[in-house]
């Protein structure tokens, strides 16, 4: 490929990528596969790297971070963030309006209001300069912020550059966006999991999360972080016709290609309205996807905001309306430590029942250990629980000046809860392991989690706990060869309910192949990348014998997660288990090779290896994929190309050969590469 084809190539990648990225993070409505979205990645990736000087700042291959910084760079704010008035009721909203309409001349047309999420998260201000993204600053003091830039461009609802089609409107040469990063509550929870199965310490809530993501000085771990951003103010734009009211603001930055809470965001007329307004989302905000303490309610006219001015560091026109807080206090009366999938043990408060915003809580978190020993929890405290969407209550801390004295500290187990071995702690780490892989909680959850992901309707936990400890199962792939008989002697299971579960476990064995590998809980294989690695090594054979080098050669992957998945597939129990799936007839290839995407040089053509090659086949798989190409286990007659090594022979061999089915040798098979690249 010449440097010309590869500049288009490279910027037609980015545009799709552009598009597809903000129908996945911003509308929530993909046209493609995460497998395809992955392919145009690769495929820049691959261009980027044959021509690092095509590589630009505003590339979505950057979202992945860069090295470490030694530290912010301190940025000035072009103009300061300013903090809001607060009002909890209908008066003080009323009060806020008297006082405003006093200082407003007689003339002024009745007021309008937007009304906005004020989100939990970190306030943030973007510069684009000729569409890109610039620099991007935290708020600081409001006067002085630090640049994050490498950080932000991490968060995939962010805009790189904009607008962001084509037909977008043109950008001004300048452009200051004030808005917020944080993280959606399902976000949290997710990578709170992630980090407790890996040992390490989740955060205490989701703006933690987001502050300790995005102060970090290596961005690489930004990137794994799951951020999201909303915009919410335009600050500085040179723009012929600036938007002059607030809802004109909103429907400009939705047109550049940013996030806007749009369902939440309403315009109104009366002040009534806004009051109103603000009782229903105040009985609907657990039903947000991500944490608000309140509203924000703006005067729409942006001539009129200004006039407004400020006094005392709050600018008049706007005021901040809260919500009641989501917490109560109560008395801690025991600690209950759970086994999870991986051994981890995790500690439940058990409180006193006590109703916070309409529901009542018995149990919270305790986050962990350490979190423990910092908050200095004991048993009998009175201590503030907090509540936020659907997410599980947690543990804020003690009321520490109300002790009796006859508070007990909280020590973690010295043995397993469930099986009573001896509990492992490495000093320094945060995670209590319970490390016997019989564990029977270890073996609960993991196949709860596996007639989870399988979608197996009908396995609940009560179901689990007892087929593993009535010694029905080992493993998930004993769910296989579970009979009739067996299931009718658990409790609660007559024959109705036998019967559509067996029928449910008889299904899940025609789920695509990565369903089962994210199934099978392999420390870092979730959906994205089972999809990753099935098409790379389209067999689980193929995958069970890929070598870590292999694993860590497909693109996106890295050594950690290979090491892990070489791991999970040495370990002798775990064959097991594969012999059982296999035995049961559990599908363990994937479909009829997807339709590649159309991208990279092999896009559109199928290949089967076969004999001894210069790499490990899977390798040559795996490069053959990254080219857009697919790669079959059989060969078929859909299959373009036979890819033979040395001494080639055998089925795939004779087949090909009956079937007229052009064969390449590597060299070949590179040649053609290079040809379809040109
Ligand atoms: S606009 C003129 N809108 O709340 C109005 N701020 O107390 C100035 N915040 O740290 C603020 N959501 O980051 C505005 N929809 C929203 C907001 C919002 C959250 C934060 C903002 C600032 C604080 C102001």
């Amino acid at each position: 490929m010449d440097l010309n084809t590869a500049r288009q190539q490279a910027q037609d990648l980015r545009e799709q990528l552009a598009y597809h990225n903000y129908r996945y993070h911003v509308l929530d409505s993909p046209v493609i596969s995460d497998a395809e979205y992955d392919a145009l990645m690769d495929a820049l990736r691959a261009i980027e790297a044959a021509f690092p000087e095509l590589v630009t700042a505003d590339s979505p291959t950057r979202r992945v971070g860069a090295a470490p910084a030694e530290a912010f760079t301190k940025v000035t704010h072009p103009a300061p963030i300013l903090s809001l008035d607060k009002a909890t009721s209908a008066e003080e909203l009323h009060a806020w309006q008297t006082r405003i309409a006093k200082l407003l001349p007689e003339d002024t047309p009745p007021l309008a209001y937007v009304v906005e999420p004020k989100f939990d998260g970190l306030t943030v201000v973007l510069h684009y300069t000729g569409g890109q993204l610039t620099l991007g600053a935290t708020r600081g003091d409001g006067q002085i912020g630090e640049d994050v830039t490498t950080n932000l461009r991490t968060i995939r609802s962010l805009p790189l550059r904009i607008p962001l089609s084509a037909d977008g409107p043109h950008p001004p040469a300048n452009l200051v966006v004030r808005g917020e990063a944080l993280m959606l509550l399902k976000d949290f929870e997710a990578l709170n999991e992630r980090l407790t199965e890996a040992g390490e310490a989740p955060f205490a809530n989701p703006r933690n999360a987001a502050a300790g993501s995005l102060r970090q000085l290596d961005s690489r771990i930004t990137a794994q972080r799951p951020l999201s951003f909303f915009a919410y103010a335009i600050v500085g734009a040179d723009l012929v016709s600036a938007p002059a009211t607030q809802q004109e603001t909103i429907a400009a930055l939705k047109a550049y290609g940013f996030p806007v809470a749009e369902d939440v965001i309403r315009r109104f007329e009366t002040l009534a309205e806004v009051v109103a307004y603000c009782q229903e989302m105040t009985a609907r905000r657990n039903s947000l996807p991500y944490e608000a303490d309140g509203l924000v309610i703006k005067i729409d006219d942006l001539t009129v905001q200004q006039a407004l001015g400020i006094v005392g560091g709050r600018p008049r026109g706007a005021v901040a309306f809260k919500f009641p807080p989501q917490e109560a206090t109560t008395l801690l009366r025991d600690v209950e430590f759970s086994v999870g999938r991986t051994g981890v043990i995790t500690p439940t408060a058990l409180l006193d029942p006590v109703p916070i915003a309409g529901v009542t809580v018995s149990r919270a978190s305790l986050h962990n250990f350490d979190f423990i020993a910092e908050r200095d929890i004991r048993l009998g405290d009175r201590v503030l629980v907090h509540r936020a969407g659907d997410v599980i209550p947690y543990v804020v801390g003690p009321i520490a000046d109300i002790r009796t004295g006859a508070e007990q500290p909280i020590t973690p187990p010295v043995t397993c809860p469930s099986c009573g071995e001896p509990v492992a702690h490495t000093a320094g780490e945060v995670a209590y392991f319970c490390l016997n892989s019989a564990c029977p909680a270890q073996r609960g959850e993991k196949l709860l989690y596996f007639a989870h992901v399988l979608d197996i309707v009908g396995l609940g936990s009560s179901t689990a706990a007892q087929l593993v400890q009535q010694g029905n199962i080992v493993d998930p792939g004993d769910l296989y060869s579970l009979s009739r008989s067996e299931l009718l002697a658990l409790e609660g299971f007559a024959g109705k309910k036998a019967d559509n579960l067996l029928e449910a476990i008889a299904a899940s064995k025609e789920r695509p192949l990565p369903r089962l590998l994210a199934a099978l809980g392999i420390r870092g294989v979730g959906n994205t990348v089972a999809e990753t690695l099935v098409a790379a090594f389209p067999t689980l054979d193929a995958l069970a014998n890929a070598s870590e080098a292999a694993l860590a050669a497909i693109p996106g992957l890295g050594p950690v997660r290979a090491a892990s998945i070489r791991a999970w597939f040495e370990r002798p129990g775990n064959r097991e288990l594969l012999h059982k799936l296999k035995a049961a007839g559990v599908r363990l290839e994937a479909e009829t090779q997807a339709t590649p995407p159309e991208v990279g040089p092999l896009s559109g053509l199928s290949f089967v290896i076969t004999g001894t090659l210069s790499q490990p086949r899977d390798d040559i798989a795996a490069w053959i994929t990254s080219l857009g190409g697919a790669v079959g286990a059989s060969v078929t007659k859909k299959t373009n190309y036979l890819v033979t090594g040395a001494d080639p022979g055998g089925t795939k061999f004779n087949k090909a050969q009956q079937l007229g089915i052009a064969m390449l040798d590597e060299a070949g098979l590179r040649q053609l590469a290079q040809d379809l690249s040109a």
